[in-house]
């Protein structure tokens, strides 16, 4: 298995801006402003503080790739994503350990275009991997 390292917390919110404004009356601060990933038809914005980095997802339509997991979760912490040298290798070994890939590695407009894949585990629900830069 490629080294994974943790990246972010991906965190749904309903809306963005005053997720944004709560989590920065929290201490943390903004590493990377709104942006919308027109694959996903998602807004994304980092935050981070004390060295955690969260991701703040949010639906920007209907037929958004999270529209069914907000009315599920509501506001709510929903994956880990793990940094890897090699995407491929470790999306692979995972598949082979009781991971199901639920798409494939695809561009992250918030995140410089780096590859993301999305796995989903029985016991501990969704992860993510984004390749190194
Ligand atoms: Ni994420």
């Amino acid at each position: 298995m490629p080294a994974l390292s943790v990246h972010h917390i991906g965190y749904l919110v309903k809306k963005i801006e005053k997720a944004r404004q709560t989590f920065l009356s929290l201490g943390y601060h903004i590493e990377q402003d709104i942006v919308y990933d027109d694959i996903r038809k998602v807004n994304i914005c980092f935050l981070s503080r004390d060295g955690y980095r969260i991701e703040l997802v949010s639906p920007a339509s209907e037929d958004s790739v999270v529209a069914g997991l907000i009315r599920k979760y509501k506001n709510s912490p929903y994956h880990i994503c793990y940094e890897t040298t090699d995407i491929e290798t470790a999306a692979g070994e995972l598949a082979a350990n009781g991971f199901i890939a639920i798409d494939t590695p695809t561009p992250a407009p918030a995140l410089e275009n780096r590859r993301v894949v999305f796995l989903t585990n029985a016991a501990i629900g969704m992860i993510e991997l984004l390749e190194s830069n």
